[in-house]
């Protein structure tokens, strides 16, 4: 039995927690773990463009004893031009793993039912879990833990939103969600995040009004538009501008540094100043997203010994 890694919603609190010491303990005492995907082929297939994935994926993969052979769907939907159940059986001959960025988590799904080696969401249209463990690493680093503590999440609600959300109640850290009306996070996901969050017994605020943000540990934003999303940015920019993170905002709210993703759009969902500043996290994420991914893999192809 091969798993896969598409969404945290498939992890236990315990699983969470453990998968999250994991990373810390890999990236601080790599010799530990020797090289586990020795002599191992991994594929990484990318619909969409890619900096931070693309790259440390494959610095990753290198650094655990394998190499990565990357995909490009000529910027094409995959399902164009062969039914991703057949592309997934076709790439599980050659290779251990399959890393898939796609528009939709429908292929990703269909990816790996047709594959028997595990497929790693690099991102779509509903999750990005690889920068929330990422993301949630970087504040264990920088305020001692993460549990207990308060992420806001201001901007549209998205992917990054989704599995910053799943991830953040699975480690028992509250949430606030501020986002302009129109731009929630998809239903279906906030009921389960509702519910997610009363199991773990952690808050979960959703408000549209950016004056209701007093307090937070953490302010973390996002893209306007995400990748697929061809809005003119002059449609939504006034709409988006009052929840920009900003010096006022962060004075607001107390908030001791401030997160995003990236690509990140100076002065427009961040101000270019905040970026460059101490409260700055932007690079410590971007460092652990090859701590996180290295951790993710080893979890799922290495020895039993690993996982929890
Ligand atoms: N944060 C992130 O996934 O960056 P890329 O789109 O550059 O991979
Ligand atoms: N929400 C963004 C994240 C980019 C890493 C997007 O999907 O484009």
């Amino acid at each position: 039995m091969h798993q896969d890694f598409l969404t945290f919603l498939d992890f236990t609190q315990e699983q969470a927690k453990h998968l999250l010491e994991f990373a810390i303990d890999l990236k601080t005492h790599p010799e530990k773990y020797g090289k586990p995907l020795e002599g191992m082929a991994i594929v990484a297939l990318f619909e969409k463009p890619s900096l931070r994935t693309r790259v440390t994926f494959d610095v990753g993969i290198n650094q655990l004893g394998g190499h990565m052979v990357y995909v490009d769907s000529q910027g094409a939907e995959l399902k164009k031009r062969e039914d991703p159940k057949d592309v997934g059986n076709n790439l599980a001959q050659w290779a251990k793993a399959i890393v898939a960025r796609v528009f939709s988590h429908e292929t990703l799904q269909d990816l790996a039912a047709g594959s028997d080696v595990p497929v790693i969401n690099a991102l779509c249209d509903k999750f990005h879990p690889c920068q929330a463990l990422a993301d949630y690493i970087s504040m264990q680093e920088h305020l001692g833990s993460v549990a207990g503590k308060t992420m806001a999440y201001v901007g549209d609600g998205n992917n990054v939103t989704h599995s910053l959300l799943i991830l953040g109640i699975l480690l028992g850290c509250h949430q606030v969600v501020v986002t302009p009306k129109g731009h929630d996070i998809a239903a279906q996901i906030k009921e389960t995040v509702i519910d997610l969050a009363q199991a773990h017994n952690v808050k979960l605020t959703f408000t549209h009004q950016i004056s209701d943000l007093q307090h937070c540990d953490v302010i973390y934003t996002d893209t306007w538009l995400s990748m697929g999303d061809d809005t003119p940015l002059a449609d939504i920019k006034e709409k988006f501008m009052p929840y920009q993170v900003n010096e006022a905002l962060v004075e607001q709210s107390n908030a001791k540094f401030v997160m995003h993703c990236q690509p990140a759009h100076r002065d427009l969902e961040i101000t270019s100043s905040l970026m460059d500043s101490d409260k700055s996290l932007l690079m410590t994420q971007s460092s652990n997203r090859l701590h996180a991914q290295n951790a993710i893999l080893s979890y799922l192809l290495a020895k039993p010994s690993l996982q929890s």
